[in-house]
Protein backbone atom coordinates (compact mmCIF):
# COMPACT_ATOMS: atom_id res chain seq x y z
CA UNK A 1 0.00 0.00 0.00
CA UNK A 2 1.53 3.68 -0.38
CA UNK A 3 0.23 6.61 1.84
CA UNK A 4 -0.42 10.27 0.56
CA UNK A 5 -0.15 12.83 2.98
CA UNK A 6 -3.78 14.91 2.99
CA UNK A 7 -2.62 18.04 1.24
CA UNK A 8 -0.68 20.27 3.84
CA UNK A 9 -1.37 18.44 6.63
CA UNK A 10 0.97 15.69 8.15
CA UNK A 11 -1.90 13.01 8.03
CA UNK A 12 -1.47 9.88 5.88
CA UNK A 13 -3.89 7.98 4.07
CA UNK A 14 -3.71 5.06 1.90
CA UNK A 15 -3.80 5.53 -1.22
CA UNK A 16 -6.99 3.10 -1.85
CA UNK A 17 -9.48 3.62 0.94
CA UNK A 18 -12.77 2.11 1.88
CA UNK A 19 -16.27 3.90 1.74
CA UNK A 20 -19.54 2.47 2.39
CA UNK A 21 -22.58 4.48 0.43
CA UNK A 22 -24.81 2.29 -0.73
CA UNK A 23 -23.44 -0.99 0.39
CA UNK A 24 -23.67 -0.78 4.09
CA UNK A 25 -27.04 -1.13 5.48
CA UNK A 26 -28.71 -1.33 2.30
CA UNK A 27 -26.97 -4.18 0.00
CA UNK A 28 -24.70 -5.64 2.71
CA UNK A 29 -25.13 -6.85 6.52
CA UNK A 30 -22.62 -6.98 9.17
CA UNK A 31 -20.85 -10.11 8.58
CA UNK A 32 -20.20 -8.52 4.63
CA UNK A 33 -19.42 -5.78 5.85
CA UNK A 34 -16.95 -6.63 8.59
CA UNK A 35 -14.90 -9.24 5.74
CA UNK A 36 -14.82 -6.23 4.04
CA UNK A 37 -13.46 -3.72 6.19
CA UNK A 38 -10.69 -6.91 7.62
CA UNK A 39 -9.88 -7.31 3.81
CA UNK A 40 -8.90 -3.36 3.39
CA UNK A 41 -7.60 -3.06 6.38
CA UNK A 42 -5.38 -5.85 6.45
CA UNK A 43 -3.99 -4.75 2.81
CA UNK A 44 -3.69 -1.54 4.10
CA UNK A 45 -5.89 0.43 4.48
CA UNK A 46 -5.94 3.08 6.48
CA UNK A 47 -9.43 5.24 5.88
CA UNK A 48 -12.97 4.21 6.40
CA UNK A 49 -15.26 6.99 4.75
CA UNK A 50 -19.40 7.54 5.51
CA UNK A 51 -21.60 10.07 6.14
CA UNK A 52 -24.66 10.61 8.27
CA UNK A 53 -27.43 10.05 5.13
CA UNK A 54 -25.65 6.96 4.54
CA UNK A 55 -28.41 4.81 4.79
CA UNK A 56 -30.41 6.99 7.41
CA UNK A 57 -27.13 6.74 10.24
CA UNK A 58 -27.79 2.62 9.99
CA UNK A 59 -24.51 2.86 8.22
CA UNK A 60 -22.43 4.98 10.71
CA UNK A 61 -23.80 2.25 13.57
CA UNK A 62 -22.79 -1.11 11.21
CA UNK A 63 -18.94 0.76 10.94
CA UNK A 64 -18.84 1.79 14.62
CA UNK A 65 -20.29 -2.09 15.32
CA UNK A 66 -17.59 -3.42 13.67
CA UNK A 67 -14.78 -1.36 14.95
CA UNK A 68 -15.61 -2.10 17.94
CA UNK A 69 -15.61 -5.89 17.25
CA UNK A 70 -11.82 -5.77 15.54
CA UNK A 71 -10.50 -3.25 18.23
CA UNK A 72 -8.18 -2.40 16.20
CA UNK A 73 -6.14 0.68 17.21
CA UNK A 74 -7.74 3.76 16.75
CA UNK A 75 -4.58 5.22 15.58
CA UNK A 76 -4.13 2.88 12.82
CA UNK A 77 -7.27 4.10 11.11
CA UNK A 78 -8.39 7.29 10.09
CA UNK A 79 -12.19 7.84 10.41
CA UNK A 80 -14.99 10.10 8.88
CA UNK A 81 -18.50 11.71 8.49
CA UNK A 82 -20.55 14.15 6.60
CA UNK A 83 -22.80 16.32 7.53
CA UNK A 84 -25.45 18.45 5.27
CA UNK A 85 -28.21 16.17 4.30
CA UNK A 86 -29.75 15.39 7.57
CA UNK A 87 -30.32 11.32 7.81
CA UNK A 88 -34.33 11.32 8.42
CA UNK A 89 -34.97 11.61 4.70
CA UNK A 90 -38.13 13.33 4.01
CA UNK A 91 -39.01 13.64 7.69
CA UNK A 92 -36.26 16.24 7.93
CA UNK A 93 -37.39 19.24 9.95
CA UNK A 94 -35.71 22.72 9.93
CA UNK A 95 -32.40 22.64 10.90
CA UNK A 96 -31.70 19.33 10.92
CA UNK A 97 -29.97 19.64 7.15
CA UNK A 98 -27.69 22.20 6.54
CA UNK A 99 -24.61 23.72 7.56
CA UNK A 100 -25.42 25.87 10.55
CA UNK A 101 -23.56 25.74 13.86
CA UNK A 102 -27.07 24.45 14.97
CA UNK A 103 -26.97 21.18 12.52
CA UNK A 104 -22.77 20.50 11.91
CA UNK A 105 -22.45 20.43 16.33
CA UNK A 106 -25.41 17.98 16.63
CA UNK A 107 -24.63 15.57 13.41
CA UNK A 108 -21.00 15.56 14.88
CA UNK A 109 -22.67 14.53 18.11
CA UNK A 110 -24.80 12.18 16.30
CA UNK A 111 -22.23 10.75 13.81
CA UNK A 112 -20.02 9.80 17.53
CA UNK A 113 -23.01 8.48 18.87
CA UNK A 114 -23.61 6.23 16.48
CA UNK A 115 -19.92 5.50 15.81
CA UNK A 116 -19.36 4.90 19.60
CA UNK A 117 -16.04 6.67 18.93
CA UNK A 118 -14.35 9.66 20.67
CA UNK A 119 -13.53 11.48 17.93
CA UNK A 120 -13.94 11.73 13.91
CA UNK A 121 -10.67 12.35 12.04
CA UNK A 122 -12.39 13.85 8.91
CA UNK A 123 -15.58 15.55 9.50
CA UNK A 124 -16.79 16.86 5.68
CA UNK A 125 -19.24 19.61 4.67
CA UNK A 126 -21.11 17.23 2.69
CA UNK A 127 -22.42 20.51 0.28
CA UNK A 128 -22.30 23.84 0.43
CA UNK A 129 -24.93 25.87 2.04
CA UNK A 130 -26.08 29.06 0.44
CA UNK A 131 -28.39 29.89 3.51
CA UNK A 132 -25.70 29.64 5.97
CA UNK A 133 -22.75 32.34 6.07
CA UNK A 134 -18.82 30.85 5.65
CA UNK A 135 -17.71 32.43 9.18
CA UNK A 136 -20.60 30.33 11.10
CA UNK A 137 -19.29 27.18 9.24
CA UNK A 138 -16.01 28.15 9.55
CA UNK A 139 -15.78 29.14 13.21
CA UNK A 140 -18.02 25.85 14.04
CA UNK A 141 -15.48 23.93 12.49
CA UNK A 142 -12.82 24.88 14.10
CA UNK A 143 -14.75 24.83 17.80
CA UNK A 144 -15.12 21.39 17.41
CA UNK A 145 -11.53 21.05 16.34
CA UNK A 146 -10.55 23.02 19.92
CA UNK A 147 -13.47 20.89 21.79
CA UNK A 148 -11.42 17.64 20.45
CA UNK A 149 -14.45 16.25 18.53
CA UNK A 150 -12.33 16.49 15.18
CA UNK A 151 -9.20 16.64 14.25
CA UNK A 152 -9.46 17.85 10.65
CA UNK A 153 -12.71 19.92 8.64
CA UNK A 154 -13.01 19.18 4.47
CA UNK A 155 -15.58 20.43 2.02
CA UNK A 156 -17.92 18.17 -0.16
CA UNK A 157 -18.48 18.76 -4.27
CA UNK A 158 -18.13 22.44 -3.45
CA UNK A 159 -16.46 24.89 -5.78
CA UNK A 160 -12.84 25.75 -5.79
CA UNK A 161 -14.78 29.72 -5.22
CA UNK A 162 -16.47 28.43 -2.33
CA UNK A 163 -13.13 26.77 -0.90
CA UNK A 164 -10.80 29.88 -1.10
CA UNK A 165 -13.88 31.96 0.32
CA UNK A 166 -14.14 29.08 3.57
CA UNK A 167 -9.82 30.20 3.19
CA UNK A 168 -10.08 33.64 3.17
CA UNK A 169 -12.77 33.97 6.47
CA UNK A 170 -10.21 31.80 8.09
CA UNK A 171 -7.28 33.67 7.53
CA UNK A 172 -9.00 36.63 8.49
CA UNK A 173 -10.32 34.86 11.57
CA UNK A 174 -6.83 32.92 12.67
CA UNK A 175 -8.76 29.82 12.01
CA UNK A 176 -7.80 26.35 9.89
CA UNK A 177 -9.40 26.38 6.94
CA UNK A 178 -10.44 23.42 5.01
CA UNK A 179 -7.50 20.63 4.39
CA UNK A 180 -9.89 18.36 2.68
CA UNK A 181 -12.04 18.27 -0.31
CA UNK A 182 -14.23 15.03 -1.12
CA UNK A 183 -15.07 15.61 -5.50
CA UNK A 184 -16.16 12.95 -7.64
CA UNK A 185 -13.38 12.00 -9.87
CA UNK A 186 -13.12 9.40 -12.01
CA UNK A 187 -12.85 8.88 -16.57
CA UNK A 188 -16.10 10.54 -16.77
CA UNK A 189 -16.06 13.31 -14.28
CA UNK A 190 -12.72 15.49 -14.17
CA UNK A 191 -13.51 19.21 -14.39
CA UNK A 192 -13.21 19.99 -10.72
CA UNK A 193 -10.03 18.09 -9.55
CA UNK A 194 -8.27 18.83 -12.86
CA UNK A 195 -9.20 22.71 -13.16
CA UNK A 196 -11.15 24.37 -10.70
CA UNK A 197 -8.86 23.37 -7.83
CA UNK A 198 -5.68 24.02 -9.43
CA UNK A 199 -5.22 27.70 -7.85
CA UNK A 200 -5.94 25.95 -4.54
CA UNK A 201 -3.66 22.91 -4.69
CA UNK A 202 -1.15 25.63 -6.10
CA UNK A 203 -1.66 28.09 -3.77
CA UNK A 204 -3.28 26.48 -0.32
CA UNK A 205 -2.53 22.93 -0.51
CA UNK A 206 -5.47 20.92 -0.16
CA UNK A 207 -5.97 16.96 0.04
CA UNK A 208 -8.90 15.08 -2.24
CA UNK A 209 -10.40 11.54 -1.19
CA UNK A 210 -12.11 11.11 -4.12
CA UNK A 211 -15.60 9.30 -4.73
CA UNK A 212 -16.83 7.03 -7.33
CA UNK A 213 -13.21 6.09 -9.06
CA UNK A 214 -15.29 3.50 -10.74
CA UNK A 215 -18.78 6.04 -11.93
CA UNK A 216 -20.66 3.81 -9.35
CA UNK A 217 -19.30 0.27 -11.45
CA UNK A 218 -20.00 1.78 -14.97
CA UNK A 219 -15.91 1.53 -15.58
CA UNK A 220 -16.15 -2.12 -14.34
CA UNK A 221 -17.88 -3.04 -18.02
CA UNK A 222 -20.13 -4.82 -16.14
CA UNK A 223 -22.78 -2.31 -17.39
CA UNK A 224 -21.62 -3.38 -20.92
CA UNK A 225 -24.64 -5.74 -22.03
CA UNK A 226 -27.43 -4.34 -19.60
CA UNK A 227 -28.02 -3.82 -16.25
CA UNK A 228 -27.15 -7.22 -13.94
CA UNK A 229 -29.36 -7.93 -11.56
CA UNK A 230 -28.28 -7.42 -7.95
CA UNK A 231 -25.80 -4.71 -9.11
CA UNK A 232 -25.99 -0.88 -7.73
CA UNK A 233 -27.85 0.51 -10.68
CA UNK A 234 -30.24 -2.41 -10.50
CA UNK A 235 -31.54 -1.10 -7.07
CA UNK A 236 -34.73 0.26 -6.41
CA UNK A 237 -34.56 4.23 -5.30
CA UNK A 238 -31.55 4.36 -7.38
CA UNK A 239 -33.15 4.96 -11.10
CA UNK A 240 -31.84 8.40 -11.13
CA UNK A 241 -28.32 7.30 -10.46
CA UNK A 242 -28.83 4.93 -13.72
CA UNK A 243 -30.00 7.51 -15.54
CA UNK A 244 -27.30 9.65 -14.89
CA UNK A 245 -24.38 6.77 -15.37
CA UNK A 246 -25.28 4.73 -18.49
CA UNK A 247 -25.85 6.36 -21.78
CA UNK A 248 -25.00 4.42 -25.32
CA UNK A 249 -21.46 7.22 -25.50
CA UNK A 250 -20.18 6.12 -22.23
CA UNK A 251 -20.89 2.32 -22.70
CA UNK A 252 -18.84 2.69 -26.23
CA UNK A 253 -15.85 4.38 -24.45
CA UNK A 254 -16.40 2.22 -21.64
CA UNK A 255 -15.80 -0.97 -24.54
CA UNK A 256 -13.15 0.58 -26.05
CA UNK A 257 -11.39 0.74 -22.95
CA UNK A 258 -11.96 -2.84 -22.13
CA UNK A 259 -10.25 -3.48 -24.96
CA UNK A 260 -7.15 -1.34 -24.14
CA UNK A 261 -7.27 -2.71 -20.52
CA UNK A 262 -6.46 -6.27 -22.31
CA UNK A 263 -3.65 -5.28 -24.10
CA UNK A 264 -2.18 -4.76 -20.99
CA UNK A 265 -3.22 -7.72 -18.90
CA UNK A 266 -5.61 -6.24 -17.03
CA UNK A 267 -9.07 -5.27 -15.58
CA UNK A 268 -10.87 -2.22 -16.52
CA UNK A 269 -11.57 -1.92 -12.77
CA UNK A 270 -8.13 -1.68 -11.80
CA UNK A 271 -6.54 0.56 -15.31
CA UNK A 272 -10.04 3.13 -13.99
CA UNK A 273 -8.66 3.00 -10.27
CA UNK A 274 -4.88 3.41 -11.36
CA UNK A 275 -6.28 6.19 -13.50
CA UNK A 276 -7.15 7.80 -10.97
CA UNK A 277 -4.52 7.88 -8.46
CA UNK A 278 -1.97 8.44 -11.28
CA UNK A 279 -3.30 12.23 -10.35
CA UNK A 280 -0.68 13.41 -7.74
CA UNK A 281 -3.41 16.32 -6.09
CA UNK A 282 -5.45 12.65 -5.35
CA UNK A 283 -4.57 11.38 -1.71
CA UNK A 284 -6.76 8.76 -2.07
CA UNK A 285 -9.53 6.94 -3.95
CA UNK A 286 -12.70 5.70 -1.78
CA UNK A 287 -13.56 2.40 -3.27
CA UNK A 288 -17.01 0.92 -2.81
CA UNK A 289 -17.68 -2.70 -3.28
CA UNK A 290 -20.60 -5.26 -2.27
CA UNK A 291 -18.26 -8.59 -2.31
CA UNK A 292 -14.54 -9.87 -1.11
CA UNK A 293 -13.27 -10.36 -4.92
CA UNK A 294 -14.44 -6.93 -6.28
CA UNK A 295 -12.03 -5.44 -3.41
CA UNK A 296 -9.29 -7.85 -4.55
CA UNK A 297 -9.90 -6.75 -7.71
CA UNK A 298 -9.66 -3.10 -6.92
CA UNK A 299 -7.16 -3.37 -5.01
CA UNK A 300 -4.59 -4.85 -7.78
CA UNK A 301 -4.70 -1.28 -9.34
CA UNK A 302 -1.54 -0.28 -6.97
CA UNK A 303 0.13 -3.09 -9.49
CA UNK A 304 -1.55 -1.34 -12.75
CA UNK A 305 0.17 2.14 -11.55
CA UNK A 306 3.51 1.60 -13.40
CA UNK A 307 1.90 0.37 -16.51
CA UNK A 308 0.47 4.05 -16.89
CA UNK A 309 3.21 5.49 -19.30
CA UNK A 310 2.89 8.59 -21.35
CA UNK A 311 1.69 6.18 -23.98
CA UNK A 312 -0.95 4.57 -22.34
CA UNK A 313 -2.13 7.74 -20.93
CA UNK A 314 -2.21 9.18 -24.56
CA UNK A 315 -4.46 6.40 -25.66
CA UNK A 316 -6.94 6.37 -22.90
CA UNK A 317 -7.43 10.14 -23.38
CA UNK A 318 -8.11 9.50 -26.89
CA UNK A 319 -10.66 6.71 -26.89
CA UNK A 320 -12.38 8.75 -23.48
CA UNK A 321 -12.29 12.30 -24.57
CA UNK A 322 -13.45 13.84 -21.61
CA UNK A 323 -10.14 15.86 -20.80
CA UNK A 324 -10.94 19.73 -19.46
CA UNK A 325 -10.54 22.30 -21.42
CA UNK A 326 -7.90 24.53 -19.05
CA UNK A 327 -8.52 27.95 -18.92
CA UNK A 328 -6.34 30.54 -21.27
CA UNK A 329 -4.62 32.12 -18.51
N1 LIG B 1 -18.96 12.94 -0.92
C1 LIG B 1 -19.90 12.47 -1.70
O1 LIG B 1 -20.82 13.20 -2.12
C2 LIG B 1 -19.85 11.01 -2.09
C3 LIG B 1 -20.73 10.52 -3.07
C4 LIG B 1 -20.63 9.18 -3.42
C5 LIG B 1 -19.70 8.34 -2.80
N2 LIG B 1 -18.89 8.85 -1.82
C6 LIG B 1 -17.89 7.98 -1.13
O2 LIG B 1 -17.08 7.31 -2.07
C7 LIG B 1 -17.17 5.90 -1.86
C8 LIG B 1 -16.96 5.18 -3.16
O3 LIG B 1 -17.96 5.57 -4.11
P1 LIG B 1 -18.68 4.47 -4.98
O4 LIG B 1 -19.20 3.39 -4.10
O5 LIG B 1 -19.64 5.18 -5.87
O6 LIG B 1 -17.42 3.90 -5.81
P2 LIG B 1 -17.33 3.18 -7.22
O7 LIG B 1 -16.03 2.46 -7.19
O8 LIG B 1 -17.55 4.11 -8.33
O9 LIG B 1 -18.53 2.12 -7.22
C9 LIG B 1 -18.51 1.03 -6.33
C10 LIG B 1 -19.53 -0.02 -6.75
O10 LIG B 1 -19.19 -0.57 -8.04
C11 LIG B 1 -19.34 -1.98 -8.04
N3 LIG B 1 -17.99 -2.56 -8.17
C12 LIG B 1 -16.85 -2.16 -7.54
N4 LIG B 1 -15.80 -2.88 -7.94
C13 LIG B 1 -16.25 -3.77 -8.83
C14 LIG B 1 -15.62 -4.77 -9.59
N5 LIG B 1 -14.31 -4.99 -9.51
N6 LIG B 1 -16.38 -5.50 -10.45
C15 LIG B 1 -17.72 -5.27 -10.56
N7 LIG B 1 -18.37 -4.33 -9.85
C16 LIG B 1 -17.64 -3.58 -9.00
C17 LIG B 1 -20.01 -2.33 -6.70
O11 LIG B 1 -21.43 -2.20 -6.82
P3 LIG B 1 -22.45 -3.42 -7.10
O12 LIG B 1 -21.77 -4.70 -6.72
O13 LIG B 1 -23.63 -3.09 -6.25
O14 LIG B 1 -22.78 -3.31 -8.55
C18 LIG B 1 -19.51 -1.20 -5.80
O15 LIG B 1 -20.30 -0.99 -4.67
C19 LIG B 1 -18.53 5.72 -1.18
O16 LIG B 1 -18.65 4.53 -0.47
C20 LIG B 1 -18.57 6.93 -0.27
O17 LIG B 1 -17.80 6.67 0.89
C21 LIG B 1 -18.95 10.17 -1.48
Amino acid sequence: MEYRKMGRTGLQLSVLSFGSWVTFAKQIDDAASEKLMSFAYDNGINFFDNAEVYSRGESEKMMGRILRKTGWERSSYVLSSKAYFGWRGEQNKPNQTGLSRKHLTEACHEALARFQQEYLDLFFCHRPDKNTPIEEVVRTMNHLIQQGKILYWGTSEWSGAEIMEAHMVARHLGLEGPAVEQPQYNLFERYKVEVDYNTIFRNVGMGTTIWSPLASGLLTGKYNDGVPEGSRLALEGFEWLKDKTISTERLERVKQLGILAAELNTSLATLAIAWCISNSNVTTAILGATKEEQLKENLKALDVLPLLTEEVITRIEAIMDTRPVQPAY
